[in-house]
């Protein structure tokens, strides 16, 4: 059974694992144990009877909910989990009065390709904005512009079924 909360303290090992098996440029060990503990981030967590299988870290200002990562364990993608976790963040949005969620992504990954995401936040309500973001991300100690996508809160309303 899929479960999605945010309570409690997350494993910054679990997370980490996940990361890495989901992205070239994961963020460090020292990094996660970080986040985990910083009071400026928020993690949900969805979990497969126990077992954490995806997860989303975002930040909270009055204006902008702020998506740093989103990922899902490759064999469990395509059903429903980052809906889920994103359904979660749009209400937290909502609640918080804030009048859209924002995600960058690196500009790499918003062209044709195995690492493609633009169709999936379109597909979700996103919407790409202009100009990119200039050196944005340091991937493999390069600098790389990050493409802003935008939604407005009231886009993800309800957890799929
Ligand atoms: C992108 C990612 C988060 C999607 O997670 P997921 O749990 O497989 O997505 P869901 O099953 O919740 O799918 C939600 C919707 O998006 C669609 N979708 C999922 N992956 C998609 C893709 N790669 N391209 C286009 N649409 C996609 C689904 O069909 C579904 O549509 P529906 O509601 O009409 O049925 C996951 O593939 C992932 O972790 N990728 C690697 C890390 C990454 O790229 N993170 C995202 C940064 S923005």
């Amino acid at each position: 059974m899929l479960n999605v909360n945010n309570g409690g303290r997350a494993n910054a090992n679990e997370l980490l694992d996940i990361d890495i098996k989901s992205f070239d440029d994961p963020w460090s060990a020292e990094h996660w144990s970080e986040i985990v503990d910083s009071p400026h981030h928020s993690i949900v967590v969805a979990r497969l009877y126990g077992t954490p299988i995806a997860f989303v870290v975002f930040q909270a200002t009055p204006a902008t909910v702020t998506i740093l990562k989103l990922c899902v364990k490759q064999q469990h993608r395509r059903n429903g989990a980052s809906l889920r976790l994103l359904a979660t963040v749009f209400a937290y949005a909502r609640t918080a009065n804030a009048p859209e969620v924002c995600i960058v992504v690196p500009e790499s990954t918003i062209y044709p390709g195995p690492r493609n995401v633009s169709k999936y936040l379109q597909h979700v309500g996103f919407v790409a904005t202009t100009p990119f973001i200039k050196g944005h991300f340091h991937v493999y100690g390069e600098p790389e512009d990050g493409v802003m996508f935008i939604a407005p809160s009231t886009t993800i309303v309800r957890e799929p079924t």
